[in-house]
């Protein structure tokens, strides 16, 4: 950790995100700013370990911060879970000349790299990269709000043909275990009612709900589903189920899928990215490691990495309130 950091290694992993591109500039132009050598990783921890690896100077990133996913490419590698994989990962970064490494990605991505700092004492910073939104420690993580608009306009394009066809819509969103997604694209869609993994409404509480608009008088509704949601149903099941209970409701499923994890990034966060970039290479060189970089209340701040991945992000409590209300 003595030793000057003339060279830093940046690579991205796990699902890709809408930002990454704008995160993976930053690094490299903050390390040409601070006048040291950076270094791409292609396919994430699976590319360190494979040594596949390219100089990266400020001209190489031109025209990417407006593009989806991501340049370095990505992967969840099985191998770098292996203390040998691991250890060809150290090698090979050691050969190039690697003082330091920034990781973008999400939980798994942050995980790998804590088991590397303890083994090989290496310089490690983390910027979170995942539309989840399912990482503590920082208000918002890359690629979530450019999900968030690609989820409301589709879902504002289903309400066309839902309300046409007076059709009850459920639409499952992306969030392997966190409802971030569904919640706020729903209440910005205007959806009668969401379904995320933190708050167990249960059937029943859907069935009366769907029964309380149809005596209201609406004629059609969207039920926004998050992938992780707990009513113990997929959403197919889900849909099935509920047209046993109302068999003259026309019910229709969209999954949504992977092309929320597309797209030019929105504006925010390519912002996001940006600041974040910089701020793990000024940490790193300022000699930290083993912490995030993040955004709390519009400040980059940093937390650990241990933290950041095993302390919840609450769900707001007034986000759900407002839900409720609005859909009445
Ligand atoms: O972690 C991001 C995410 O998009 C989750 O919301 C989703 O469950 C998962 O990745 C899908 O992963 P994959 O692209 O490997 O199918």
């Amino acid at each position: 950790m003595n030793e000057p950091i003339k060279k830093i290694a940046v690579l991205t992993s796990g699902g890709d995100a809408p930002g990454m591109n704008a995160a993976i500039r930053a690094v490299v132009r903050a390390c040409t700013y601070y006048r040291v050598e950076c270094v791409g990783v292609y396919r994430g921890y699976q590319g360190l370990i494979e040594g596949d690896f390219e100089a990266l100077s400020g001209r190489n990133v031109s025209n990417i911060i407006n593009k989806g996913g991501t340049i370095l490419k990505s992967a969840r590698s099985e191998e770098f879970k292996t203390t040998e994989g691991r250890k060809k990962a150290y090698e090979n970064l050691k050969k190039e000349g690697v003082g330091a490494l920034v990781i973008i990605g999400g939980d798994g991505t942050f995980t790998g790299g804590l088991k590397f700092i303890h083994e090989f004492n290496f310089p490690v910073i983390g910027i979170p990269g995942t539309i989840d939104n399912d990482i503590y420690g920082t208000d918002r993580t890359i690629g979530y709000d450019t999900a968030l608009n690609t989820v409301v306009e589709v879902i504002d394009k289903i309400r066309d043909t839902a309300s046409s066809h007076n059709r009850l819509f459920f639409i499952e969103v992306m969030g392997r275990d966190a409802g971030f997604i569904a919640l706020n694209s729903g209440i910005g869609a205007g959806a009668e009612e969401i379904l995320i993994p933190e708050k167990n409404l249960g059937l029943e509480r859907l069935v009366e709900s769907l029964k309380a608009s149809k005596e209201k008088g609406k004629t059609s509704s969207i039920v926004v589903v998050s992938e992780g949601d707990k009513i113990g149903k997929n959403v197919f099941e889900l849909g099935d189920h509920i047209k046993e209970i109302f068999p003259d409701y026309d019910i229709r499923v969209s999954v949504l899928g992977h092309m929320q994890r597309g797209g030019s990034p929105s504006c925010r966060d390519r912002v996001l990215a940006s600041r974040l970039g910089v701020a793990a290479v000024e940490h790193l060189l300022d000699r930290t490691s083993g912490v995030m970089v993040g955004i709390t209340n519009n400040q980059v701040t940093t937390v650990g990495l241990n933290k950041a991945i095993k302390m919840n992000h609450d769900i707001d409590q007034e986000l759900l309130k407002v839900a409720e209300i609005t859909s009445v």
